[in-house]
């Protein structure tokens, strides 16, 4: 058994709360590899943000536990480096079974999702509580699921939305014991949320989507106040970093994300997790994409992975100053 606490990792109940009397949302970037990672840190340190690094499955197999386990552990000593102790989190995004969340758990993690919206409802109350019951003999924060996003998140994938109900929400949270709840208001997964005859096209041609159900997040709020509210598929897919993409040999298709506006409203509620991996994995394509294209004869990964380590830096720094509000609140 690895406790977090060791690691100078921390749980999210203390950034939660303090997010939630604040009206910010706490940064939850996913991570696979070092220069994902020092973008974040780094972004972080310089904005005195807190910050969730996320670990999804698929990063799990890309990247192996283990190695992502002493990345985050590199993290908190490479932010002391860089000058601040922030809190920082090692959160596992998506958690499927107990055993997963168990050997995250039993392996310095701070914080897991269990994600039983695939499940019914009474399933999804029994694994949940299975998972916080064991979770919590270790301080380690529980985030649970009600409702089910659409898009494809690596090996999430969901067609439809399923809306959370928030007559469910009372229920869900006392039976389980769960720290946080991610929740179905109109997010997605992915870098393709809607089709474009979804959205309305504005004056200059800017496709706008259809917003996001804050009448359901507005009622959850009601049922459950100041109960700490995550917001999944938040990424904005900025139309600029598509075009990079596209203008350097891409074909990116109908990409269109949710509204920074929308997320700073929502920022302002219970909600104070946002996650945000698909802008991330834009801003890089697009570094990569345009610096090799620039200079077809470099073939040094560092040549084209510090340009790209210095995009994501500064999506990260504009999410925690103009998107969630986090900064200045480490
Ligand atoms: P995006 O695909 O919108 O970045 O969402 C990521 C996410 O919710 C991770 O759990």
């Amino acid at each position: 058994m690895v406790s977090y606490k060791e690691l100078g990792l921390v749980n999210s109940r203390e950034i939660f709360k303090k997010a939630i009397k604040g009206k910010y949302a706490i940064p939850a970037f996913n991570f696979n590899n070092m220069e994902q990672m020092q973008a974040i840190i780094q972004a972080c340190v310089e904005e005195n943000s807190p910050v969730i690094l996320q670990v999804s499955s698929g990063a799990r197999k890309y990247a192996n536990q283990t190695i992502l386990r002493y990345l985050a552990q590199g993290a908190v000593g490479y932010a002391k480096e860089l000058g601040k102790n922030i809190p920082i989190v090692l959160h596992l995004d998506h958690g499927d079974t107990f055993e997963l969340c168990k050997s995250c758990i039993d392996f310095g993690f701070s914080s897991v999702m269990i994600d039983g919206s695939h499940h019914s409802y009474n399933e999804n109350v029994i694994l949940t509580r299975k998972v916080v019951e064991y979770a919590h003999r270790y301080d380690i924060s529980v985030e649970g699921e009600l409702g089910v996003l659409a898009g494809i998140e690596d090996d999430v994938v969901a067609e439809h939305h399923t809306y959370t109900q928030p007559e469910e929400v009372e229920d869900f949270v006392s039976k389980t014991g769960v720290d946080s709840l991610a929740i179905s208001i109109g997010t997605s997964h992915g870098a393709n949320k809607f089709k474009p005859e979804q959205c309305i096209r504005s004056a200059e041609g800017v496709l706008i989507p259809p917003p996001l159900r804050f009448d359901i997040l507005e009622a959850i709020e009601e049922r459950i106040p100041d109960f700490p509210i995550v917001l999944h598929g938040a990424s904005s897919v900025p139309q600029e970093q598509v075009a990079v993409i596209n203008n350097n040999g891409g074909k990116l298709k109908d990409a269109i994300g949710i509204p920074e506006e929308q997320l700073r409203c929502a920022a302002k509620s219970a909600v104070c997790k946002i996650n945000i991996d698909s802008d991330g994995r834009l801003a890089m394509t697009a570094a990569i994409r345009s610096t090799l294209n620039m200079h077809p004869e470099w073939f040094d990964p560092r040549q084209y992975l510090g340009p790209a380590r210095e995009l994501l830096k500064a999506l990260y720094k504009h999410k925690v100053v103009h998107v969630l509000g986090s900064a200045g609140k480490a």
